[in-house]
Parts: structure tokens; sequence; C-alpha cells
């Protein structure tokens, strides 16, 4: 699977980035999504058929970022459908609920489904919700912790009733992938740089060409919202 690097027109942000909220059914996917784009929480929310999604711009550093975030179905029947929608995701919020041990159990399910269908630098943060519930908590933090640990995944416990670190959990996953898209642009620099060299000493009539090309990259970048 590779990332998307085509370019899309956007005046508003300097990228767009994709991310996906998976887990069980009924462990707060959608309310932790309410929270984020600054709608209330729901007592009475239903489960949701197939995928919605919803758009929030936020500034990292220096860069308007516009983070689109799918918000998938966690029931079995809407597998088929959610697993399609995975497709150019740069991060993933996999959720469980903290007072259910099995969407905890099921954790590892999600994430296989996750490294199957997307790039395999995906940023994912475990997210173990309803840190109200902390009587009925069945599923301790330092196991949530250790299993991020060991899987290679961020964590953090929230909770959407209480709106307690939701802002943190997506703005800390989105902050990881602009990492990790700078370094990926870095690293493309230094080889586009390398080639440059290498054919300048070999031909060095094509120098003024790839000077160029140059040229056309630093317009296309000036043009906004690069879609990854
Ligand atoms: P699907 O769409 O079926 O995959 O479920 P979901 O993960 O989107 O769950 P949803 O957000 O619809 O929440 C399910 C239930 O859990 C609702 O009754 C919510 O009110 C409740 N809920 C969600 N987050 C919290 C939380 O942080 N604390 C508590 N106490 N309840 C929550
Ligand atoms: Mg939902």
């Amino acid at each position: 699977m590779h990332i998307s690097m085509a370019q899309t027109v956007d005046d508003e942000c300097d990228y767009l980035f994709k991310a996906v909220l998976v887990g069980d059914s009924g462990v707060g996917k959608s309310n932790l999504l309410s929270r984020f784009s600054g709608q209330d929480f729901r007592l009475d929310s239903k489960p949701t058929i197939g995928v919605e999604f919803t758009n929030r711009t936020v500034t990292i550093g220096d860069k308007l970022i516009k983070a689109q975030i799918w918000d998938t179905a966690g029931q079995e029947r809407f597998r088929a459908i959610t697993t399609s929608y995975y497709r150019g995701a740069l991060g993933a919020l996999l959720v469980y609920d903290i007072t259910q041990r099995a969407t905890f159990k099921n954790v590892e399910r999600w994430l296989s489904e996750l490294r199957q269908h997307t790039d395999p630098a995906m940023v994912v943060m475990l997210i173990g919700n309803k840190s109200d519930m902390e009587e009925q908590r069945a599923v301790g933090v330092e196991e949530g912790a250790g299993l991020a640990e060991k899987e290679d995944l961020l964590f953090i416990e929230t909770s959407a009733l209480k709106n307690m670190n939701v802002e943190d959990a997506f703005m800390h996953m989105i902050s990881n992938i602009h990492e990790v898209i700078s370094k990926r642009r870095l690293e493309a620099r230094k080889k586009e740089a390398i080639i440059a060299a290498s054919l300048a000493s070999q031909f060095p009539a094509s120098g003024r060409r790839l000077l160029i090309i140059d040229e056309v990259t630093a317009t296309k970048r000036q043009n906004c919202c690069a879609s990854w």
C-alpha cells in the first residue's frame, strides 16, 4: 500500500490528513468524534451505519492541517464496507471500552485488519474510552499501556462523556502523522538532491533541467493542501 502524494486544490490548509476511527460497537467512537468536532455528547447515540466523516482544521507548528476523520461502524455486519475506507489513511484511533474486557481483547483483531489495509507507517493511537466509569473498570491502565508498547502504538485513556483527553488524543495523533510526513519529505528531498548531484557530475548540461523540475515542485507546494 502506498501513500498518495496527489495535490488537491484547497487554499485553506497546508495538508489534508485522513484518519479512521475503529473498534468494537458501543465503545464510544462516534461520541469521541462529536467532541472533537465541537458537538455535544449523546447518551442515546445510535450505532453508526457504514461510515461517516468529519473535517476539522487544526494548527500544528506553522502548518494548517485539515484532519478528515472517518468514523466507522463497529458492528460486524459492516466490516466489508468499512475496511474499504481504510485506504489512504495515515492515522487510526483504535478504541476500546475500559469497562468491557471483550472490546480490549478485540484490539489485536482490529490492529491486524488495519495493518492489512493501510500503510505500514500509519500512526495508531490506542484509546481506552469511558474512563469516567472507574467503578466498572475491567481493563487496567497499565494493560492498555503495555499493549501499546508491545505493538508500538500511542496510548491514552479518554472520557467522551466528561470530555477528558479527547482533544489530546486527536491532536497527538495528528502531530505524529505530521512528523512522519515531514521526515518522508526530507528523505525524498535528500534522495532528489543525491540524484541531481550525481546526474550533474555525469551530465553537466542537465543541471538546468533539474532546476526547472524543482521550481515546478516548489510552485505546487504553495498551492496548498497537499493530500498524502
Ligand atoms: P458503533 O457506531 O456501533 O460502532 O458504536 P460507537 O463506538 O460509535 O459508540 P457510540 O459513540 O455510539 O457510544 C455507545 C454508547 O456509549 C452510547 O450510549 C454513549 O452514550 C456511551 N458512551 C460513549 N462514550 C462514553 C464515555 O466516555 N463514557 C460513558 N459513560 N459512556 C460513553
Ligand atoms: Mg458509531
